[in-house]
């Protein structure tokens, strides 16, 4: 090969490949590294003897608190500690006593992610507390226990008397205190490297003004292997051993062309870890905010080593029986996702970019043409005034209540991009230097930095000032209050700054509070979205906002969907946004999609059609693509490929009302839309079901589904839990009981099952968009289980108001009869067209009459089929 040859070659691979030389691994990570090297010290050390314990002297009980004092054998610091409950589990919380610095930023250690991440008006539930000379004996809720040795410190934790969790049972617990320069004593185990500089590439000028802060501390899993959780990375559901790897990490970045099979970190984090095994399942919910790395050491027992840079301790301990309950629990504490628009859980057709509004309502009347239906269109950056958000384009987007106007005809929305960085020069950056509400640089002055309009400034949504400047500034923008279809997408808000280290902020920026950036890195994309929300809240307070984000947090479930960022038109990432999504709804962020066809390039017809058809299963469902790549709605296809693709959004659309039930469900108890098989079958005696991460059951519903993503696929095999039965229902056509996991599939096909003992509500009639099929009447599947029963629910209310009216219809179907009760009100009739029963012959051949205990529910003699 000649020279220039090579350096083609070479600038391709460097092109396609993900730009991992720009994100810190652990080892160029100052406290990842200092914190792993310790840990690694410790491990070749049997007879090491941490220095860390609680002084025996300084507890107190205040109520069902107790608090007290670390201190560190040979250092003169103090840890102020407070062990509470808080929604029936273990809360843990250590501070430092630190000295005021001669400078500007906040000496303290960050302790505002709760503040963030809960929900508001939380209280603590009751403890007892025994207290000996070397130990403290906890009780807590029923059936909780812990043991809290003092010196050295070591929690042990007893759920139904069986011993299940250790913490800092391999001493790995570090603080690093406050200390200067000059006067920078170690352990022998300790390691200096970047403790008050950086050398990456990127962020040589860090002023750490703080110097080292880390923490880290180690949990150990007794008798759990499965371990799930911990966003975002492109990764299977199932957490790895990371031994000799890189540790999974945490920092919302803006990761280009990402690779799959990788622990780098993405947009956003969740620090919620849950392990499962038979009748226990364990939450570990770490609530810090700055760049964090976990360590996994997988076994009979597993050993998670969390790590974060900066910021107080804090975590809480959640143990209960089953998955589920881990989602209840940490749902009422961070808040449940919001009950959606339903329209929002319709097909949303997006690129980069329409080009104006005529190719906007182009492309909706195209869809109608094609009689493909679809819910929301949106715009890309370009629709803004030279990519000054919270303007139009005057040329191109004019009139944009125009647009609103007819696209509402249809019964359609319109989603709208609104980035946190503003370029600079023009009103809207202008108020927020006057105003003083943007994010600072390392010298206290409005920060400057580059991202897609050039020179810009970011708001700093952590001032709660920033509040009423954002709520008048979309009150202007999003024209009048006559337009309730339009809604808005929050991107880039990691945040991504192209000129800044790894991509984003420098950690020694200044927010509100005189907060580095350092502490709320992870949180400030959920600050900036939740201000969104507030903001259309405070113009249309009526109406439920729609918000996508692309970077969050725990808690971020409450305001806004996301998706899975720029991922590419190839089958790797196609298979990997299901263990992505799945991931995603394990921690309570159901609402959540990949982009459909894929971000960056041109995916092969085969490739589209199918990931149309694995899409359809993504609580949020769009297709969206780069500016670059060539148009592909699904219209310009073309046949037999448009056909599948429309079969496929059509099924997506029957299907609404088991979405939006399981929302429901979501929206009360935080379970899953996509849920994992092992939700319901972790007592199985199959340990495979613990992997499955390309199966899925659709919420509560009985539907499962294995989404084909394999090229030229032509036979798919489910795994199935043991002891249930199940009816073939491929495409959405319910058919027999199978006798066979294992069948063929063409590329029309759509590989679903419905589980015996469920029973579901479809919505069966072809409409341009989901609010033209309010009034449609619903077909009711009823597929038996060996004993001839089956049950489901149905969520029906207006489908966009915060207090909207509701019914919740139960279903039950036993003895040959189907009998139906509701709660709630709801005026609009409910109307059930046809029901189909499946597995009765094997039962009751005579069926029973239809009883009716709703008088508001309008079975009009339903065409029973029974086959
Ligand atoms: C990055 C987002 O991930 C992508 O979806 C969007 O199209 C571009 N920003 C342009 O706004």
């Amino acid at each position: 090969m000649n020279l220039q040859l090579v350096t083609i070659f070479i600038l391709i691979n460097y092109c396609l490949a993900v730009k991992d030389y720009l994100f810190k691994s652990c080892n160029q990570n100052g406290f990842c590294h200092r914190n792993r090297h310790y840990a690694n010290q410790i491990s070749l050390d049997s007879n090491f003897q941490s220095p860390y314990y609680i002084d025996f002297n300084q507890i107190k009980i205040d109520g069902d608190k107790l608090r007290g004092t670390v201190l560190k054998i040979g250092f003169d610091v103090k840890f102020p500690f407070e062990i509470s409950v808080i929604e029936n589990s273990f809360r843990f919380q250590l501070d430092e006593i630190r000295n005021p610095i001669e400078h500007f930023v906040n000496h303290n250690r960050y302790n505002e992610t709760s503040k963030w991440a809960f929900n508001k008006d939380l209280s603590n539930d009751k403890a007892d507390y025994k207290i000996n000379d070397d130990q403290i004996l906890m009780t807590y809720s029923d059936n909780h226990e812990v043991i809290i040795n003092l010196n050295p410190i070591k929690f042990t934790f007893y759920y139904k008397n069986e011993e299940v969790l250790l913490i800092n049972d391999k001493q790995f617990l570090l603080v690093e205190h406050q200390r200067s320069i000059e006067n920078n004593k170690l352990l022998p185990q300790e390691s200096s490297f970047n403790m008050f500089s950086d050398d990456f590439k990127d962020s040589k000028s860090d002023k750490l003004p703080l110097g080292p802060e880390s923490i880290g501390l180690d949990f150990t899993l007794l008798g759990f292997n499965n371990l799930y959780g911990i966003p975002e990375h492109a990764d299977s559901m199932l957490l790895k051993d990371t031994s000799g790897k890189e540790p999974y990490r945490f920092y919302n970045v803006d990761i280009f062309e990402y690779e799959t099979d990788s622990r780098l970190p993405m947009y956003g984090s969740i620090p919620l870890l849950t392990a499962v095994k038979k009748d226990v399942s364990i939450g570990i919910f770490w609530v810090n905010s700055a760049d964090s790395y976990i360590d996994i050491k997988k076994g009979k027992d597993s050993t998670i080593h969390w790590i974060s840079e900066n910021g107080i301790l804090d975590f809480i301990i959640f143990i209960k029986d089953t998955p589920k309950e881990i989602n209840q629990v940490y749902g009422k504490i961070t808040g449940f996702t919001q009950l959606p628009l339903l329209s929002s859980l319709g097909y949303h057709q997006c690129r980069w970019n329409y080009n104006d509004i005529k190719d906007v309502l182009e492309v909706s009347a195209k869809f109608d043409e094609f009689e493909i239906p679809f819910d929301t269109i949106w715009l890309d950056i370009e629709y803004a005034d030279n990519k000054k958000y919270l303007t139009w384009d005057p040329q191109n987007f004019g009139k944009p209540d125009e647009m609103l106007e007819v696209l509402e005809r249809t019964g359609r929305n319109l989603v709208a991009i609104i980035d946190p960085h503003i370029k600079t020069g023009y009103f809207v950056s202008d108020a927020i230097i006057s105003k003083n509400i943007g994010m600072k640089d390392n010298e206290d002055n409005t920060y400057r930095g580059h991202c897609w309009p050039g020179e810009s400034i970011w708001i700093d949504t952590l001032n709660p000032k920033s509040q009423k400047f954002w709520d008048d500034v979309h009150k202007t923008f999003m024209i009048s209050d006559n337009h309730k279809n339009l809604h808005l997408w929050n991107d880039m808000n990691e945040p991504s700054v192209f000129n800044g280290p790894e991509t984003s902020a420098p950690k020694d920026n200044i927010h509100y509070g005189q907060w580095e950036h350092r502490s709320i890195h992870n949180v400030f994309g959920l600050t900036y979205h939740e201000t969104t929300y507030n903001s259309m809240l405070s113009r249309l307070p009526e109406q439920r906002p729609f918000i996508l984000t692309r970077s969050y947090f725990s808690g971020s479930q409450r305001t806004a969907a996301m998706w899975t960022g720029d991922n590419m038109s190839k089958w790797e990432y196609l298979k990997v946004s299901i263990p992505m999504i799945l991931t995603s709804n394990i921690v309570g962020m159901p609402f959540a999609g990949a982009d459909v066809g894929g971000f960056f390039g041109n995916p092969s017809k085969e490739l589209l059609t199918r990931w149309y058809q694995a899409g359809i299963w993504y609580p949020f469902f769009r297709a969206h693509a780069h500016i670059d790549s060539r148009r592909r709605e699904p219209y310009l296809i073309g046949e037999p490929y448009t056909s599948y693709i429309r079969d496929a959004i059509k099924l997506r659309y029957s299907l609404l009302p088991i979405f939006y039930t399981a929302f429901y469900q979501a929206s009360i108890s935080g379970s899953p839309i996509l849920k994992p098989i092992f939700y319901d079958y972790y007592n199985s005696t199959n340990s495979n079901i613990f992997e499955i991460e390309d199966e899925f059951f659709l919420g509560d519903s009985g539907i499962l589904v294995k989404p084909i993503t394999d090229e030229e696929a032509n036979e798919v095999e489910f795994v199935l839990p043991e002891n249930e039965i199940f009816y073939q229902f491929t495409n959405g056509i319910i058919g027999d009981k199978i006798n066979s996991s294992k069948f063929k599939v063409g590329i029309n096909d759509i590989p679903m099952l419905l589980k015996g003992g469920s029973i579901i509500a479809k919505k069966e009639r072809y409409r341009r968009s989901s609010k033209l099929m309010k009034h449609d009447p619903y077909t009711l599947i009823i597929a038996l289980n060996i004993q001839g029963y089956a049950n489901g629910q149905l969520y029906v209310d207006d489908g966009e108001s915060i207090d909207s009216e509701f019914k919740m219809i139960n279903f039950e179907f036993e003895n040959g009869k189907l009998s139906v009760n509701s709660t709630g009100d709801f005026s609009l009739p409910i109307e059930i067209e046809k029901a189909i029963i499946v597995g009765a012959n094997e039962v009751d051949p005579e069926l029973g009459p239809v009883t009716i205990e709703d008088e508001k529910l309008v079975i009009k003699n339903p065409r029973v089929i029974i086959c």
